[in-house]
């Protein structure tokens, strides 16, 4: 049997698989240090009351006989299709259009095979990892993967000089990495381009909920764009469900291939070949999400992220660092002084004990960045504060590491 010979063509580790490695090495060699993690972008708030009343009430049932349920429908709980339908998208998207998922990371890596061997994608550069990862390992690198720069000097709007052969445009708003959160003129210019060039847009709106000045939250508040995206949604980073695993994808019934096929039957028939759908018990703790208390609850978490982030980015700034993101999303984007990011991101773990994600995993023109998430307890955001304020310090003081579901937390 041989080997995919895809798999010679990316990272022997996948992005976040690596920083855990250099973590664990790092433990290895200063087994008393106070490690504070701002890497991965891992919720830490524990679930809301109403959620949990939700998971709980929903688990005793299906120990009744009257309660009991075994493979749910097709597209996922109606119950949830409707809620996401009414408070994500206003009712603007029909229940029908949307389609629970166990998550946003799988749903990323099962487009690739809706689509085939056969196609070109576009990828904000820097972008999250999967999308490129996922596409390499079906149809590898050369001429099918065209990144787009997006840095400081274009405000990090894609540069779409070499997308026009693109078959697929992938945005991500707010991006993760850099922060952007694009504005409706530039969400327009791109449904405009995607049309004239017969492309579709992957639309990836996992942290849309951190945005609270009116920019758009979804690829659909665009005139005209159900008949060119695709979006994709998450309960992960909106309601703390990155273990749990829940999400969805909206795919139009106006979205056609050039044949005049709708996309949604294609996507109908991967789903019932490939899985099962998502967790029953998931998909109830997500109704409870989006009840009127729910949202209530979700939405003062995300605030509670978003003030980590705004007090590391003020710690940041003060320290002269030329810092981006951290305002409508949970990830600030820092530029470094250091030759490579690799070296950004040791001088960091060692010089303050914080681990953080360098920009090079996110793609070429994220080379020269750190990515620092906000996913953290407060007393975890001031502790790292006082550190970046400090850290032309060797070191720092030392202490006891108490590890948590792989997450070093100040004692
Ligand atoms: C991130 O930290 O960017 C992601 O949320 C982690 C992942 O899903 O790979």
């Amino acid at each position: 049997m041989r080997r995919n010979s895809y798999f010679s063509q990316v990272a022997k580790n996948y992005l976040f698989s690596e920083v855990a490695k250099r973590k664990e090495a790092f433990f290895h060699e200063n087994p008393h240090s106070t490690l504070i993690s701002l890497s991965i972008g891992d919720t830490t708030e524990p679930l809301t009351p109403t959620i949990c009343e939700g998971l709980t009430k929903a688990a005793a049932l299906l120990g009744t006989r009257e309660g009991y349920t075994g493979y749910g429908a097709e597209k996922g709980n109606v119950q949830l299709r409707t809620r996401i339908s009414q408070e994500i998208y206003q009712g603007k998207i029909c229940p029908d259009a949307i389609f629970i998922s166990d998550g946003a990371k799988c749903d990323i890596g099962r487009l690739t095979l809706l689509f085939g061997p056969n196609v070109r994608i576009a990828v904000e550069d820097p972008s999250y990892p999967a999308y490129i990862d996922t596409a390499i390992i079906h149809r590898g690198y050369e001429n099918t993967i065209l990144p787009l720069p997006c840095t400081p000097e274009n405000d990090f709007f894609p540069d779409l000089t070499t997308a026009a052969s693109a078959d697929i445009l992938y945005i991500c708003s707010p991006n993760n990495p850099t922060g952007k959160t694009y504005s409706a003129k530039e969400l327009e210019h791109l449904v405009a381009y995607a049309k004239a060039h017969k492309q579709f847009i992957i639309f990836d709106s996992a942290y849309a909920f951190y945005v609270q000045d009116g920019r758009p939250r979804s690829i659909y508040e665009i005139p005209g764009s159900k008949e060119v995206a695709i979006e994709i949604g998450s309960f992960s980073k909106m309601a703390g469900f990155t273990g749990i695993r829940l999400g969805w994808m909206v795919v139009p019934s106006e979205l056609c291939y050039e044949d005049g096929h709708t996309v949604q039957s294609d996507w109908v028939r991967l789903i019932t070949t490939f899985y099962n759908g998502a967790s029953s018990l998931a998909q109830q703790g997500g109704i409870a999400a989006l009840s009127p208390t729910g949202l209530e609850e979700i939405t003062a978490q995300i605030r509670f992220y978003k003030e980590n982030a705004s007090l590391l980015r003020q710690a940041c700034l003060e320290r002269g660092w030329q810092t981006y993101g951290g305002i409508h999303s949970p990830y600030l984007w820092i530029k470094t002084t250091h030759n490579t990011s690799w070296e950004a991101f040791d001088d960091l773990l060692r010089n303050a004990h914080i681990l953080t994600t360098p920009g090079i995993g996110f793609g070429k023109s994220g080379e020269g960045f750190l990515r620092l998430s906000s996913f953290a307890s407060r007393e975890v955001i001031h502790e790292a504060v006082q550190r970046i304020k400090v850290t032309s310090c060797a070191t720092f003081p030392s202490g006891k590491v108490h590890m948590t579901k792989n997450r070093a937390r100040v004692m």
